[in-house]
């Protein structure tokens, strides 16, 4: 029985967002709650939000400026608002949220999602303003409802076919620029079992694939049913052994994590799809120890090597970060250098900021935002380039396709190959959801076009 009351859920940041937005909104369904995609008929709104650059936290303050307004209508026709801040930013600058922006009623920091029903609850009967932002003992995963409950599709997870899994949290590795340490925490890896249960129930309801995801998924160590601590490479074949599942990625990895058993699982799980996102933030040896990466240049190269060499057609993606404290011109070409040499397909690139309290942000030599920006300008015209032509070397090929849903266009679906881009193609509707050969005819900047071959 659907409920009649209605929570609003907006994402902000990385993909581990969108799989918290879903379980959030998942969290009130019990309670007579479902979700909606209309602001203004919503009795909880939750913004959840991201701290890792200046720019995504400022986006959280100035949505908050325009749900002001929201909730005040509301009022005005008599309905009660719960504004909630959850995610990075609520764990970052939780008081000062509350402080900052009087519209908002809760604040709830990612560990304590499951307990989310009971702070609205209190918020609305005893009508205060409460912050949530401890590392709770219990383990929210386990408190979470089972995914398996009948929930019409949410407005965000509109690639049902493809689902994410949350299956290790936080980290250890203290990169000098990186919050993630600070705002979610130590790491943790879910047990097998309870990922095994979810992601069969995400199967019943129709995924096809699932994208398992960590902030250091390839440190992954949870504990298995033989009572051992299981690596990611065995987690990825006892899931791949999951009838109904089609494929499987994961995201994101460290370089000093990628054990050998991870790298022979590209070359012999035939559903773990051939793409890696392997971030190296910096060319430069002397701004990687700044860092804190724990590699060089030459360890990510020889990795490298040693992927490609167990998968040649691995589609390799990664972060770089431009303008690091006191990073010089020719330390920013041999990022320009590391890049040409790889060869990427796909990568993310950013120009450092400052965050409170890393132990970047307290280096004297910061750089001069032109000379950030103009790094980055240089870096993402090479990056363009290089993901053209990865995605020109597509043309003419027979590429199985993962319909995920309708284009804009009538007659047009939308879905990704293995390399993970967004291919167009004309066909029926009921191809969504199934994986369909498709022989391209045309490569854009950052997607591909072409033509079904048989269903
Ligand atoms: N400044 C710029 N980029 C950052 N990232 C993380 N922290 C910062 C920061 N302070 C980037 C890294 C990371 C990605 C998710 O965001 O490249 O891999
Ligand atoms: Fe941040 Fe580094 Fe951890 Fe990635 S590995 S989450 S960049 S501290």
């Amino acid at each position: 029985m659907p409920g009649t009351k209605k929570v609003f859920v907006k994402t902000f940041g990385c993909q581990m967002n969108v799989y918290d937005s879903e379980r959030i909104a998942e969290s009130l369904i019990p309670y007579g709650f479902t979700e909606t995609d209309c602001l203004e008929e919503a009795e909880v709104i939750v913004l959840n939000t991201c701290h890792i650059r200046e720019k995504a936290a400022e986006k959280v303050y100035s949505e908050l400026g325009r749900l002001r307004q929201v909730k005040e209508d509301r009022r005005a026709s008599g309905k009660h608002t719960i504004v909630t801040v959850a995610g990075c930013v609520a764990q970052a600058e939780g008081a000062e949220i509350m402080a900052r922006s009087t519209v908002v009623d809760l604040v709830v920091g990612p560990q304590s999602y499951h307990r989310l029903p009971d702070l609205v609850f209190r918020a609305q009967s005893e009508s205060r303003r409460i912050v949530d932002t401890n590392f709770p003992e219990d383990d929210k995963f386990a408190s979470l409802p089972d995914r398996s409950i009948a929930r019409p599709a949410a407005p965000h997870s509109a690639r049902a076919a493809s689902a994410f899994l949350t299956v290790q949290e936080g980290c250890d590795k203290f990169c000098t620029f990186c919050v993630v340490p600070y705002t979610r925490g130590m790491e943790f890896s879910r047990p097998v079992d309870s990922l095994l249960d979810e992601a069969r129930s995400l199967i019943s309801r129709g995924v096809r694939e699932l994208t398992l995801l960590g902030q250091n998924v390839n440190a992954y160590h949870g504990a298995g049913p033989d009572g051992k601590d299981w690596s990611l490479a065995r987690l990825i074949g006892a899931i791949a052994r999951l009838d109904g599942l089609e494929r499987l990625r994961y995201t994101t990895s460290h370089p000093h994590d990628m054990s050998d058993d991870l790298i022979t699982a590209h070359r012999d799980e035939e559903k773990l799809m051939p793409y890696l996102h392997l971030p190296f933030q910096s060319g430069s040896n002397r701004i990687l120890a700044a860092m804190n990466r724990k590699h060089t240049v030459a360890d990510y190269l020889r990795l490298i090597d040693k992927i490609r060499a167990a998968r040649p057609d691995i589609a390799l993606s990664t972060d770089v970060i431009v303008g690091f404290p006191s990073e010089t011109e020719s330390e920013f070409q041999e990022t320009l250098q590391l890049i040409e040499e790889v060869g990427f397909a796909q990568a993310f690139s950013f120009k450092y900021s400052p965050r409170p309290g890393t132990p970047a942000a307290k280096i004297d030599e910061q750089l001069p935002e032109e000379v950030k920006s103009e790094r980055l300008h240089r870096l993402q015209a090479v990056l363009a380039f290089e993901t053209s032509r990865f995605n020109e070397g597509c043309v003419g090929r027979v590429i199985p396709v993962l319909f995920e849903r309708r284009g804009r266009r009538a007659g047009q679906l939308v879905g990704r190959s293995p390399y993970l881009q967004p291919v167009h193609a004309d066909g029926a509707a009921d191809l969504v959801g199934r994986i369909i050969p498709v022989e391209i005819s045309q490569a854009g900047p950052n997607s591909l076009v072409g033509v079904i071959r048989a269903a």
